[in-house]
């Protein structure tokens, strides 16, 4: 929450799959400056570096490494990608939406072969489906999958995904970011040997760098697989271990601020205590959004508590501009949807947002939908 600050100095609040809403102490941590080559900076990038592991709950000693990206979450699934399928191998991807579908495009462009199980935006990617893509295809190497499907919100199931792909020995990649740090992930019963996620989601940090979580003997059987000089997670490993640094220049303020983040993250209770904040989000968005009558795009057994997408009002004076717009006057800051099928709008439920701002949101959503002269409780979907 911004109510301790002067109107003039006050952030809008973001509503939004990323980048979220940071708290101020965060920000503040960006008023220095640091020297990337400097002893103390890179104590403080180990640091993360290890806090990121034990976030996971794995280790040096249970045979994981933390290596940071600079950049976007992007980044960070495509250095994965680019580093961790062999050359010469064949990487599956369940596709059900927008993020998955990068993949898709990064495989592509990366040349290397892939296999897309394609879904409907609003189904899982299922263990049974795996199996058999496994089964029938023996050039397959590694097998992608997002985790907390941003475009809708949907939560595809890693933990039984998994052991699917690790009895077929298969190399397992998670695209955790919407999720890492808010939703339990067992590394262990995932069988997980790669997850991507980066500063500027759960973690609450500001953005300029991802960071890929995986197994060392992964990154040793992964040397010369990368098909871009600046995402070799090898090499960036390396570099770290050896000389504690980034290879080329680091995002040094993101880096302070994420101290701060992971300091926070730290006495809020660790992934129950966010959890448990952004779940109380989450029920007084639905609970509010219930209310007005809009109506969710996700049966509620497919939901995850991390952003939810709701289909636009039937009603002929709705238009989402004039709607985002009026939202936005009042600086909260929602975020269109993304579905390529369906006219809905998103609302997220993470960054450092409380219920009494989800509160706010709702109300300013009826006064909005009241100055458009649109009904409420709204009427029925008819056309789902
Ligand atoms: C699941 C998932 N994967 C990948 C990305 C891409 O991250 P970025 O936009 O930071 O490049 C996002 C962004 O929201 C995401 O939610």
């Amino acid at each position: 929450m911004n109510g301790n600050l002067p109107s003039s100095a006050r952030d809008k609040t973001l509503f939004t799959p990323g980048p979220l809403t940071t708290s101020l102490s965060v920000k503040q941590e960006m008023l220095r400056d640091a020297g990337s080559w400097h002893y103390e900076f890179n104590e403080q990038v180990r640091q993360i570096r290890e806090d990121l592991l034990s976030i996971a709950k794995v280790s040096k000693d249970s045979g994981f490494e933390c290596v940071l990206m600079q950049g976007s979450g992007s980044f960070g699934v495509e250095a994965a990608i680019s580093t961790v399928t062999p050359r010469g191998g064949k990487i599956l991807i369940p596709n059900n939406g927008a993020y998955g579908d990068r993949m898709v495009k990064m495989a592509r462009q990366s040349s290397i072969d892939f296999h897309e199980l394609k879904y409907a935006e609003n189904e899982k990617a299922t263990p049974e489906d795996i199996r058999k893509a496994l089964e029938d295809d023996p050039a397959i190497t590694t097998v992608a999958v997002v985790h907390c499907e941003t475009t809708t919100g949907i939560l595809n199931p890693i933990e039984d995904i998994g052991p699917v792909v690790k009895a077929a020995g298969r190399t397992y990649i998670v695209d955790a970011m919407s999720s890492f740090g808010a939703v339990p992930i067992d590394f262990e019963k995932a069988g997980i040997d790669t997850l991507i996620s980066s500063a500027n989601k759960c973690l609450e940090g500001v953005p300029g760098f991802s960071f890929v979580i995986l197994k060392r003997s992964v990154l040793e059987a992964s040397e010369g697989n990368s098909r871009s000089l600046c995402l070799d997670l090898v090499d960036q490993w390396k570099t770290f271990e050896s000389r504690g640094q980034f290879r080329y220049t680091p995002p040094t303020h993101s880096l302070l601020a994420f101290r701060k983040a992971l300091e926070e993250f730290r006495n809020e209770g660790g992934v129950e205590g966010r959890s448990q904040r952004y779940k109380s989000n989450y029920e007084t968005l639905m609970a509010g959004m219930k209310e007005l009558g809009f109506e969710a795009y996700l049966p509620i057994e497919k939901q995850a508590y991390i952003i939810n997408s709701f289909y636009f009002p039937e009603h002929e004076n709705f238009d989402f501009k004039v709607f985002y717009r009026h939202l936005a006057d009042r600086n909260l800051i929602i975020y269109p949807g993304k579905l390529t099928e369906v006219n809905c709008f998103r609302i997220g439920s993470i960054g450092r947002i409380f219920p009494a701002d989800v509160e706010a949101l709702i109300a300013a959503i009826r006064v909005a939908l009241t100055k458009m002269n649109i009904p409420l409780p709204l009427a029925p979907i008819q056309s789902k």
